[in-house]
């Protein structure tokens, strides 16, 4: 798979071998070019979508890429790992680099180009002096316990976006969108954030989360857990459906029954269960024992099993 050929491989034709690998922003604009131009017609607009990850992949990810080549013409792929969004630089350095493996997936998901560079491509003048703030959606829930991460994590996606957008000379008119998992949901509301707040012309689309056939919300963080350990975890899930379905019966949320099921879990350490604004982030006052569930709302949970660390959530209403 890490044959693909380069627009710099003398001439090496494009077509069929997919994906596509461009290891630098001036090969992925090559690349993307020639697809968007390939397959027009007149001057209907191209569909361009980017996926962004961080490698290892696994089925959730697989579901991104999925669901973005069920809508676009052109799929691009972007496996970096940030080095900016890790407050551990231990972590940075244990996690794992598979591209061969995540070409295969990406491969059988239909991706067209994987844009894989190295770090010197992303920041040639090592970290950015000047730095996004996520401001006070960055501050809690996941951002609490990892200072920086979701700052780090904008620098790196607003390059992203950037680069995998429709390349300058695009030679038709292009609709441009990006996929993130509903999984990291406080990810996906900040990059929504500064999207809008910085007017970036780019479509953000949410994938619902892929959960194992029991519920537990995919991860690649759940190849560290054991069998009992990864048995106790589905209690985050089980109180999230059980939110759910009171939200979608018009019932009061009752917050402190779903509590109680993750405290009757020994194994399962409960950092976080809160009902949030799906926007702002900011908590929502459902607790209350006489209050129907009514409008939208986002429940976020986390959790330590073990040694790993477990976020999942669900949106209530129509968020
Ligand atoms: O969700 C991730 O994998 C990463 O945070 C992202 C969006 C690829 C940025 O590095």
């Amino acid at each position: 798979m890490n044959s693909a050929p380069s627009p710099h491989d003398g001439g090496t034709p494009l077509a069929p071998t997919r994906p596509l690998l461009a290891r630098t922003v001036a090969e992925l604009r090559t690349l993307s070019a020639r697809l968007l131009e390939e397959g027009a017609v007149g001057g209907t607009p191209r569909r361009l979508a980017l996926v962004p990850t961080m490698g290892a992949l696994h089925e959730g990810h697989g579901h991104l890429v999925r669901a973005a080549r069920a809508a676009n013409d052109v799929v691009v792929v972007s496996v970096f790992v940030n080095p900016l969004q890790f407050d551990d630089p231990a972590d940075y350095d244990r996690y794992p680099r598979t591209l061969d493996a995540d070409l295969e997936l990406l491969d059988d998901a239909g991706a067209d180009i994987v844009f894989a560079p190295e770090e010197s491509e992303v920041y040639p003048d090592g970290p950015p002096l000047v730095r996004l703030s996520s401001g006070k959606l960055g501050e809690k829930f996941e951002g609490a316990s990892r200072p920086g991460h979701f700052d780090g994590m904008l620098a790196v996606v607003a390059q992203l976006l950037h680069h995998a957008g429709p390349p300058p000379l695009a030679p038709v008119p292009v609709e441009y969108s990006a996929y993130f998992g509903q999984k990291d949901a406080q990810q996906l509301a900040i990059v929504r954030r500064m999207v809008a707040d910085l007017a970036y012309p780019v479509r953000i689309h949410a994938v619902p989360i892929v959960r194992s056939p029991e519920g537990l919300a995919l991860s690649s963080r759940n190849r560290f857990l054991s069998p009992e350990q990864a048995e106790a975890a589905l209690v985050l899930s089980r109180a999230l459906f059980l939110l759910r379905d009171r939200a979608q019966a018009h019932e009061p949320l009752m917050v402190d029954d779903a509590e109680a099921l993750i405290a009757s879990q020994p194994l399962v350490d409960l950092d976080y269960l809160e009902v949030v604004d799906p926007d702002t982030l900011e908590p929502l006052a459902f607790n209350c024992r006489e209050t129907p569930f009514t409008g939208t709302a986002l429940v976020l949970v986390a959790a330590r099993v073990g040694n790993v660390r477990l976020i999942d959530n669900m949106p209530l209403g129509d968020s």
